[in-house]
């Protein structure tokens, strides 16, 4: 299956002196006000002051992330050197950080230089040197995805396909997991933006089935699909609902990893509507293309399960994906229709545009049967959420404060940020039916909210949160396309509990503040 599979890259740590460095581009940071970090004055050293006078001359911009390339430096080994602006020294952050690797990896994705040696010599305040690494590697790797349309022929060849990160040290075994580990989380960004970007006459529930089933072959993993009549059996008529007027037939599966002997797992559960019509409340035309980004929560939980075997983590993980698609019909669900979800709960739907919340009740009560840790569904859930927090912040959501500050952290540490949003017990009214338990509809206030609250209902028996990552999923306009967001974030959460890591450390910057 195409999804499963990478570009090559390949990405290393050393300790070398930059300037003796063999290589196509040699990539420096460097401060725009001329103030040369340890790696940028060796190279200015050796070619006798021709840096910084460069950079005296006012050539690099102030923005972090711009870049000016030189060719043939005296004294200097590689064949180019990229000089990366910082932006501005008082300044420097991890968001300044972040900023500049990714200037990088564009260039280097794009330019004529087959292999590149990284320099990591800034300090980030508040950030270890693992954390550079593995945050460098990440967008290194992420800076050469490109997606293939299927069936066209692959672009040419272009861009760095073997990155080597320079240090001052000798690169220890901490250091060299954590590169790998940014690899990982990249390969897992891949296929969410893969299957994310792919139209949704290709990506439907079965090719998502099939996607689980290829991936549980390469990694080893438990792989199950529920077919309709499985569902069926199961009472799952939330979910069955939502897909019952499309040819295409709902799957609904299931992925266990097992490294973490007998602790109990973490389920993962990605909302996996591979086109969202709206169905009988249909949408209305403009840009509704972009509903193949439908399944971008499942997507997400493919791309973290992927980086979780790839790493070989010690937990245990569960992914579950509901897998519909959203059509209006002859058999299709009409406003009104009351339906039973597999919890027993009925739900009178009032909006069959208002979907994503049925597919995933039944995920939800399905998940109980795992006996998990936590349960995280992730959703493109709510337009009402992109209003909310646009398209930086992923909305959050918890029945446990423990675990949303987890989520809230594994955010910050990656630059994947989400923001902790209320489920008071009010806000239940807004689902009051006169027909049914509850409706599928809030109404327009606090839109996001109501659709949290009603998932709730449906997930009492753990520790729950829910993201909503409707904002944070695609990129619309020129640059259209998935983000492969929020597998940073999942992937931090997951990647800290298989360390045993003490959350609370980092410091989490308010947008404020930060
Ligand atoms: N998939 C959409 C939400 C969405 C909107 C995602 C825009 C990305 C961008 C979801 O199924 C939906 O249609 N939600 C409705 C809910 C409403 C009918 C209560 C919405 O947000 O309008
Ligand atoms: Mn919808
Ligand atoms: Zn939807």
């Amino acid at each position: 299956m195409a999804t499963t599979k990478n570009r090559p890259i390949e990405i290393n740590v050393e300790s070398a002196s930059p300037e003796k460095v063999k290589t196509g581009v040699l990539v420096v940071g460097a401060f725009p006000d001329g103030t040369l970090l340890r790696s940028s004055q060796k190279i200015d050293e050796a070619s006798k002051g021709k840096l910084s006078a460069v950079i005296k001359r006012g050539d690099l911009e102030e923005k972090p992330g711009s870049t000016l390339l030189l060719h043939d430096l005296p004294g200097v080994e590689a064949e180019r050197v990229l000089v990366v602006s910082l932006g501005k020294r008082d300044k420097f952050d991890e968001k300044a950080f972040r900023d500049a690797v990714s200037g990088a990896a564009k260039a280097l994705a794009s330019g004529p230089a087959r292999d590149a040696a990284v320099t990591l010599s800034a300090d980030v305040p508040g950030r270890s040197l693992a954390w550079r690494a593995q945050t460098a590697s990440r967008i290194l790797a992420d800076g050469s995805y490109r997606f293939d349309v299927p069936g066209k022929t692959a672009k040419k060849e272009r861009g760095a396909h073997k990155i080597t990160l320079l240090i001052g040290e000798k690169a220890s075994e901490e250091l060299k997991k954590a590169v790998h580990q940014g690899h990982a989380v990249a390969e897992g960004i891949a296929l969410a933006k893969d299957l994310g970007n792919l139209p949704g006459n290709v990506c439907n529930p079965g090719y998502l089935a099939e996607t689980a089933r290829a991936l549980g072959k390469e990694f080893n993993l438990e792989v199950e699909i529920l077919e309709r009549a499985d569902m069926k059996k199961l009472g799952m008529g939330a979910a069955l609902s939502v897909g019952q007027a499309s040819a295409q037939p709902c799957k609904f599966i299931v992925m266990q990893y097992k490294g973490g002997g007998k602790s109990k797992p973490i389920v993962l559960v990605g909302k996996g509507v591979t086109f969202d019509t709206g169905g009988i409340s249909l949408k209305p035309g403009a840009n509704m293309d972009e509903m193949k980004f439908d399944m971008c929560g499942a997507a997400s939980v493919f791309g973290a399960m992927k980086t979780v075997a790839r790493l070989k983590l010690p937990i245990n993980v569960v992914a579950l994906v509901p897998a519909v698609e959203n059509m209006p019909g002859g058999n299709a669900t009409r406003p009104g229709d009351v339906v039973t979800s597999m919890s027993g709960q009925t739900i009178e739907i009032l909006n069959t545009d208002a979907e994503g919340r049925l597919a995933l009740a039944d995920a939800l009560t399905y998940a109980e049967r795992f006996d998990p840790a936590y349960v995280i569904d992730i959703a493109t859930l709510t337009g009402a959420c992109v209003i909310a927090l646009g398209n930086l912040t992923s909305g959050l959501f918890a029945n446990d404060d423990e675990l949303a500050e987890q989520l809230l952290e594994s955010g910050n540490d990656t630059g994947d940020r989400a923001w902790l949003l209320p489920m008071f017990d009010e806000y239940q009214d807004q689902l009051k039916s006169n027909f049914a338990d509850m409706s599928n509809l809030g109404g327009r206030p606090a839109g996001s909210i109501t659709a949290a609250c009603f998932l709730k209902r449906f997930a009492d028996k753990y520790k729950w949160a829910h993201l909503d990552i409707a904002g944070t999923n695609a990129i619309s306009g020129d640059a259209k396309g998935a983000t492969g967001r929020p597998v940073p974030l999942l992937t931090e959460f997951l990647i800290g509990h298989a360390q045993g890591r003490a959350w609370g450390t980092t410091e989490r910057k308010t947008p404020a503040a930060a």
